[in-house]
């Protein structure tokens, strides 16, 4: 057969697979090395008992054959078992045994991906500070009564929102605001004062977290820190509540996401809209088949600056010699120089956050997610994207920024809703808020939930109007949500499988616009393909994570 096979169709990536690659030398010849191995360490177990004294005196005679013999199996194991082909393949047949069906070369090619971007997401953790890999400390036990200690990682703008407004709430929430950290100097030392007290500061959030007394913290660090500091404080034993998005990558957000389930940590993630009761009053009605099968839910968090949103003031104050960079840099494959413009602007480039996405989309997302009265896996997500008006340009001495300036993302789910989501920095006409049914559509705005018929089931479906809901959209009443639960050990609002599902959309969407493709996700394997395997053939995508660019 003439290679490469001559194409009468669309050649697929698997049909470009070498035959030669396709057929390899079976498997006895690995277990033939595996037998030798268990077979010598049976002689070296019974060495000198009756039975083996033959083979002693033999041994003993003929040691230079013996090794020379044990030498060449030995190097010829390692070197066939070391094969990347083999150890695909040896990866391959573990993963088939959970699946039935013979493997074709397609399967080979997806699973050899599967194995590297496994790798990939694995060597990212692979010097953990707090022993992840060992079971996490558990935190002590806090009773209704008892005063929880938090610790502050990151306190900046959003970071020094949560310590003002739980020194307010302190003792409504019954908790001591007891350490504050950041890798500026002075942010350490501004929130230090302002909490006073006994508050302790420190640079290296490590240092915080090994504090026995210190039952949880609220991690506001860029979006590239989330996991790591995340990831730490769980292994720790403390409660977390950490600012959307979860995390930077989706390989991230399983991480996290099994950490939670493997510990007694209460987790929050601050996308305080989940906190508004009229997304559990939409929710309530949608479970109480008001509006029928959910058909499609539209939302949008649009804003317009003409100076280039996210070019905020540059402290001056800001250098090298008083910020430890390196470590805000932290996982960001790129090692530039201190850059104070993207010190206080980092949400403009793609190492540090996902622009719209990973900024304006989690609040969004994660309350019609919620509000769809059970969250689910996204099976496709598709954004678009553009960066046309070139705001930046407004605002003197600032690069133009990596991210889009308005982006759509469009998410379907199992249950067969479609979700369209808008998110803007030059558009501020946003969309209406609803979610619509088979018999009925569900408004939200403000305070209040409007639901109307369908026209064709009138007759079945009372028009309702709730208003005057409380609480409303607030940072204080989310916190207090997540104190509540770290008593009562209920799931918080923005809990982690909630969390979980939103980031899966967020991250699909930020690999669907930079890669120009649609996402498929399937959540028992938690693989990415692309296409429908007529016109692309079905790849299995590797996750855009730490390094995967220049802008990474
Ligand atoms: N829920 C909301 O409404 C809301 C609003 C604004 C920001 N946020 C989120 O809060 C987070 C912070 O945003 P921001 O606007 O405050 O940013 P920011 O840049 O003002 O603050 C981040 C702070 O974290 C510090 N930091 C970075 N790495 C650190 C580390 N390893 N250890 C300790 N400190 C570290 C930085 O020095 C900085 O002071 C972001 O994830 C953002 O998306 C949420």
């Amino acid at each position: 057969m003439p290679w490469p096979p001559i194409q009468k169709e669309t050649p697929t990536i698997s049909s470009l697979i070498p035959p030669d690659l396709y057929h390899p030398p079976p498997l006895t010849h690995y277990w033939v090395y595996l037998l030798s191995l268990v077979f010598v360490s049976l002689l070296i177990k019974h060495w000198d008992t009756p039975a083996f004294s033959f083979t002693h005196l033999f041994l003993h005679h003929h040691a230079r054959i013996v090794g020379r013999l044990w030498l060449t199996v030995h190097a010829f194991g390692l070197r066939f078992a070391s094969h990347p082909f083999n150890l695909n393949r040896f990866m391959q047949e573990k993963q088939s045994q959970a699946v039935s069906g013979p493997n074709s070369r397609r399967d080979f090619i997806k699973q050899t991906a599967t194995v590297a971007a496994t790798v990939a997401t694995v060597n990212m953790f692979k010097t953990p500070v707090y022993g992840q890999n060992k079971a996490p400390s558990t935190g002590r036990v806090i009773g209704a009564n008892d005063r929880i200690t938090v610790g502050f990682i990151g306190v900046g703008g959003q970071g020094m929102a949560h310590v003002r407004s739980q020194k307010n709430d302190a003792a409504a929430n019954n908790v001591e605001l007891v350490a504050t950290c950041d890798v500026w100097k002075n942010r350490v030392a501004s929130s230090k004062a302002y909490i006073g007290g006994k508050c302790e500061g420190y640079d290296d959030y490590r240092k915080l977290l090994e504090r026995k007394d210190i039952d949880a913290v609220t991690i506001a660090t860029v979006d590239h820190w989330h996991t790591k500091c995340s990831l730490d404080a769980i292994q720790t034993g403390k409660h977390v509540y950490v600012e959307k998005p979860m995390t930077r990558y989706l390989g991230e957000a399983f991480q996290i996401h099994d950490a939670v389930k493997n510990s007694k940590t209460v987790f929050q993630v601050g996308s305080q809209g989940c906190s508004d009761a009229k997304w559990h009053k939409a929710a309530e009605m949608i479970k109480a088949g008001k509006i029928g099968q959910m058909v499609m839910a539209q939302g949008s968090y649009p804003r317009n600056n003409p100076k280039g949103e996210w070019n905020y003031n540059i402290d001056p104050q800001a250098k090298a010699e008083n910020l430890d960079w390196k470590n805000w840099l932290g996982p960001v494959s790129k090692k530039i120089p201190f850059n104070a413009d993207h010190y206080f602007r980092w949400r403009k480039y793609y190492p540090y956050c996902g622009g719209l996405l990973g900024d304006l989309f989690p609040h969004r997302l994660h309350p019609y997610m919620l509000a769809s009265g059970n969250p689910e896996y996204p099976t496709r997500v598709v954004s678009i994207a553009t960066k046309r008006v070139h705001s930046d340009k407004n605002t003197p001495g600032t690069p133009e920024r990596d991210v889009p300036e308005h982006v759509e993302l469009l998410a379907e789910f199992p249950s067969g809703l479609t979700l369209v989501m808008i998110s803007s920095t030059v558009c501020e006409s946003g969309l209406i808020e609803q979610i619509n049914g088979h018999k009925g559509t569900l408004y939200m705005s403000g305070n209040r939930v409007e639901l109307k018929p369908e026209r064709q089931f009138a007759e079945e479906v009372e028009p309702e109007t709730i208003s005057g809901i409380k609480p409303g959209e607030d940072v204080a009443v989310h916190e207090k949500n997540w104190f509540d639960c770290i008593r009562d050990g209920k799931a918080p609002n923005a809990n982690i499988d909630l969390a979980t599902k939103v980031q899966t959309v967020i991250s699909l969407g930020e690999m669907s616009e930079r890669l120009g493709v649609a996402c498929k996700f399937d959540p028992k394997t938690r693989k990415i393909t692309t296409g429908d395997g007529k016109v692309m053939p079905v790849t299995e995508l590797k996750p855009i994570t730490y390094g995967w660019t220049d802008l990474s």
